[in-house]
């Protein structure tokens, strides 16, 4: 029989336990599929005095020289989280010609060009489909499947827990605090939620997937971002009115720009028209729309978070790194990609829903209306509802036509100068358009 292929684990919490439970219970399918037993040699966590559900006794360690340094790992699974120490980890296994699998959206955006490179010239695999989207496969189907095409934009949702949050604050009226901490329960936060709820983690996942769908290096930092924590209850009542969706959406698209075609990465709580399939995919589940010359509009969709479903890409990963091993087979040398020319957002045209508290007085909305006029932002809608009889003040909620960021930027700044006129300039949210609709 021939040796079995070695599995090393660095970090064994949510998706950590999952995987291990995982391998425990599918050791006998796994080695049929691979050819080859897989045998987990080691867990590294930091407390390995507290035992952890799925992981097999004698196991864990906090000892990381141990588990990087065993001769009999062929397959180091990187699931700690976090920058440092996982990048570290990652290059130090890579670089001694061990296989890497990891499901760090972080560190993939911010050093995977570099790690990849490392990967290659060691002759050795570094995957990462459990990086975006949880359980759906994304990486592997926009490395692979859809090569052919040009892809001309991509539209996510690829945040679970923010997904989550919203879809219970538009269904049930649910408090933010409240919704935040029923997805930490759920394991599908970051150690630092705040990651989710200001779009960090989805920044790392869009500029991960703009990498790969526009064959550009694109830094996290170049993707303007928009977090989810100043949303109050009223817009999804207004924007269910108005026939739209509230979703935390993930935007990347290529346009002609005056000095070459422009990447448009955003992130940004966004008006979606419930006829739209992404205005459907509600609680944790995730989804990415891929637009391609040739195949068209392809939608995958599935859970984005959670123990099982990420597992389910991780191992996979696994999976195809031990056939490689097991086959003797070379892995692909890693394409090297230019910086994308990343379009500013003050230069982004979209239609927006602006939601203003008003002092209820004759004169007030014209004078709105007329300060956007000058800016050459056209309304497409207005509502007004009456906030407090007796205070005299009213919420104004106004959705644009295609306006440039910016030309809003500096009318909003008016408006909210309109001293004893307008009291609040409250959300500012874009309004998705696919392509076809701009
Ligand atoms: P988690 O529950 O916080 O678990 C992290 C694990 O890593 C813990 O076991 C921790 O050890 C260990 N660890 C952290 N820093 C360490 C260090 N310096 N040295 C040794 N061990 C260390 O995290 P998670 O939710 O499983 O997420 C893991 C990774 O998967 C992250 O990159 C996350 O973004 C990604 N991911 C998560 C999900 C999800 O649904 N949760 C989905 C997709 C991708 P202790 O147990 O001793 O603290
Ligand atoms: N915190 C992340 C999310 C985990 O909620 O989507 C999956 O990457």
């Amino acid at each position: 029989m021939a040796e079995a292929i070695g599995i090393a684990l660095l970090g064994a919490g949510t998706v950590g336990s999952g995987v291990s439970r995982a391998l425990a219970s599918g050791t006998e399918r796994y080695a049929t599929r691979v050819g080859r037993e897989l045998a987990l040699r080691g867990v590294l966590v930091r407390d390995a005095g507290r035992a952890r559900d799925g992981v097999p006794e004698g196991h864990l360690t906090s000892d990381v020289e141990a588990v990087l340094a065993d001769p009999g790992t062929h397959v180091v699974v990187e699931l700690m989280g976090g920058e440092e120490p996982a990048r570290g980890y990652i290059e130090r296994a890579l670089s001694s010609g061990r296989h890497v699998v990891t499901a760090n959206k972080e560190v993939m955006a911010k050093h995977g060009p570099e790690l990849l490179a490392v990967a290659s010239r060691r002759g050795v695999r570094l995957l990462y489909e459990a990086a975006v989207a949880g359980g759906i496969p994304i990486i592997s189907p926009l490395s692979r499947d859809l090569l052919a095409n040009e892809i001309t934009e991509v539209t996510a949702i690829i945040n679970g827990t923010t997904n989550f949050m919203l879809t219970e604050m538009a269904q049930r009226a649910a408090e933010y605090d409240e919704v935040l901490a029923e997805a930490q329960r759920l394991g599908y936060a970051e150690a630092d939620p705040a990651s989710d709820v200001d779009g960090v983690d989805a920044a790392y996942k869009l500029a991960i997937l703009c990498g790969l769908a526009f064959h550009v290096v694109v830094s996290p930092e170049a993707v303007a971002r928009q977090g989810i924590r100043d949303l109050a209850a009223r817009d999804f009542a207004y924007a269910r009115e108005l026939g739209y969706a509230i979703k935390l959406l993930a935007q990347g698209r290529v346009e002609p720009g005056p000095g070459g075609d422009e990447l448009l990465a955003t992130v940004a709580p966004t008006l979606v028209a419930r006829d739209e399939p992404l205005a459907t995919v509600d609680g944790v589940r995730n989804a990415v729309q891929v637009e391609g010359d040739l195949a068209g509009r392809v939608l995958f969709e599935g859970a984005g978070a959670g123990a099982r479903p990420t597992a389910s890409a991780v191992l996979a990963d696994v999976l195809e790194v031990a056939r490689d091993v097991a086959t003797g087979r070379l892995p692909p040398e890693a394409a090297t990609y230019a910086p994308a020319r990343v379009r500013p957002p003050d230069r982004i045209l979209t239609r927006h829903y602006l939601r203003l508290t008003v002092a209820d007085h004759a004169g007030v909305l014209a004078g709105i209306a007329g300060i956007l006029g000058r800016h050459e932002i056209s309304l497409a809608s207005v509502i007004q509802v009456e906030a407090d009889a007796r205070a005299r003040t009213a919420e104004i909620v106004i959705t644009t036509h295609p306006a440039i960021a910016g030309r809003l930027q500096e009318a909003l700044g008016e408006i909210a100068a309109l001293e004893g006129e307008v009291l609040e300039v409250g959300s500012v949210l874009p309004i998705y358009a696919d392509g076809s609709a701009r």
